[in-house]
């Protein structure tokens, strides 16, 4: 059998996820809210490492063993067109007639182009060419206003999405309506009320702020500076301004919310979890005491989850949110939080593509050892297969199995997007709002009823959210790994509603 380092050893694809690229805008989120697919990178033509044979592989020890199935045959086959005889009278026109068929087709084009134009001209791209349009009133903003702190917009949302954090250090950035760029924020003339602000302004409740540090960073980087002479201003984008001089050189690390800190006593090797606050923003989701799915704490008042576990169940009274449990049965007696609002992204059931949803809870949980956030990714994060991460969950021991009564965990690595679509392994299903972890010769998985709950991972010493657990084919099979919504794809999303909400 082979051995995880050497399955992965020729697999270093990034897992790219969803990222903008460093020169783009502020993120201008398109009311279908899908986003353009990104490159993919070129992997293995013929992945060796594929599990080619169909005798199933039979853990010692693993979250979620299987029965043993047959795996689905493709019987897809394509046709070849058969010989074509070419009949057509156009082609023996002599050369004297061929000129009124080229103005014929000029004209033709011509008039498609025209249409073309009338109908982009009605929805209003050829007039905003200079800038960007506003989401509420369609107004056009041109580039230089955008993200100048005044309100150009009537629901100001040309600046609420003017500042981002960037990269496991929580570096703020600011897209500067000069350079066109995000930017570094100058940590000279920062404070803690223009952090509050920078926090609020990207989604975060003012009650969990932690603070700012100074990020010393090289010199070659441009930054946004605060004017120290009009602080008493109480619009934070009007602070600030391009410049290229920052005289201490450091930039501002922010810090919204105390995120992806856990108790570290875990039992090497175990499946069962033992002890409290290890995975502490893992969260049971129920209707009429009934665990459903699972979900993750990202604030005290929302909770990242799937939204083919809401989809059907989409009234917010139905649900009642267990955080700090180990078992089913001490929910039982608990009472649990009710929901406000349920949001779900655009889910298609078809294809699971944007399988994630967002739960608002009436009252806020309270933060203890047993009940903390996990951080949500930060712009700039990459997490690369075959990166290790963990998943949890009451999901069901083997396939078709009910749920487990005590919280589960698995270790399982992430899986690159070109390996994971290819033949042997989803064919094509993986799509950039997903993203595929586990093991690929089988034996441990997500499984039915982990749905919703965290796939993370631990980078700078805190706990990311890399995925939410979305589909499979059976659980734990052989070239059959658990599936995940791509959170860092989600972020402008999550945030977005955090906003709104
Ligand atoms: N859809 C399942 C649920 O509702 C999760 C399936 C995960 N499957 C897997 N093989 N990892 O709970």
């Amino acid at each position: 059998m082979q051995t995880a380092d050497t399955i992965y050893d020729n697999v270093s694809h990034l897992n790219y996820g969803f990222q903008h690229e460093e020169q783009r805008p502020p993120p201008y989120a398109p009311p279908s809210g899908i986003n353009p697919a990104l490159p993919q990178y070129p992997g293995p033509q013929n992945p060796q490492h594929l599990y080619q044979n169909s005798e199933r592989y039979s853990p010692a020890q693993s979250l979620h063993q299987y029965t043993p199935q047959t795996a689905a045959v493709n019987t897809h086959h394509t046709v070849t067109p058969g010989p074509y005889l070419d009949v057509n009278p156009a082609h023996k026109v002599s050369r004297r007639k061929k000129w009124p068929i080229i103005l014929g087709i000029v004209i033709t084009l011509l008039v498609v182009a025209g249409v073309i134009a009338v109908v982009l001209w009605f929805y209003g791209v050829f007039d905003c060419l200079q800038g960007r349009r506003c989401q509420t009133d369609n107004e056009c903003v041109s580039f230089s206003q955008w993200c100048d702190g005044e309100h150009n917009c009537p629901s100001g949302d040309n600046k609420t999405q003017c500042f981002r954090l960037f990269g496991s250090n929580f570096l703020l950035q600011m897209y500067s309506n000069v350079t066109l760029k995000w930017e570094n924020v100058c940590s000279d003339g920062w404070n803690d009320s223009l952090g509050m602000q920078a926090c609020e302004e990207m989604g975060y409740e003012r009650s969990t702020y932690v603070g700012y540090e100074e990020f010393y960073s090289s010199a070659s980087t441009d930054y946004m500076l605060a004017k120290t002479d009009s602080l008493s201003s109480s619009n934070l984008t009007g602070f600030l301004s391009k410049t290229s001089y920052c005289p201490s050189n450091k930039a501002v690390a922010l810090k919204c919310i105390v995120c992806g800190q856990n108790r570290e006593t875990r039992i090497v090797g175990g499946t069962t979890v033992t002890s409290k606050g290890v995975w502490p923003w893992q969260v049971s989701l129920q209707i009429s005491r009934r665990h459903l799915c699972g979900g993750s704490v990202i604030t005290p008042y929302w909770i990242v989850t799937a939204a083919h576990c809401v989809h059907e169940n989409s009234d917010a009274r139905d649900w009642t949110v267990y955080a700090g449990y180990l078992t089913l049965a001490e929910m039982q007696s608990a009472t649990g939080n009710s929901v406000s609002r349920i949001v779900i992204h655009n889910f298609d059931p078809r294809t699971n593509e944007n399988d994630i949803a967002l739960m608002k809870l009436n009252s806020p949980l309270t933060i203890t050892t047993n009940v903390r956030p996990v951080c949500l990714p930060n712009k700039g994060m990459y997490f690369t297969a075959p990166q290790e991460c963990y998943v949890t969950g009451w999901g069901a021991l083997f396939s078709g199995g009910s749920p487990s009564q005590t919280l589960q965990e698995a270790k399982i690595q992430l899986i690159d997007r070109t390996t994971c679509n290819s033949q042997p392994v989803y064919d094509r299903q993986i799509t950039d709002t997903m993203i595929c972890a586990g093991k690929l010769e089988g034996g441990v998985d997500s499984c039915q009823g982990d749905s919703g709950g965290p796939l993370v991972t631990k980078e700078n010493s805190l706990w990311w959210l890399v995925g939410d657990t979305s589909w499979g084919d059976g659980c734990a099979f052989r070239n059959k790994p658990g599936v995940y919504g791509n959170v860092t794809y989600f972020l402008d999303w999550i945030y977005e509603q955090m906003r709104k909400y």
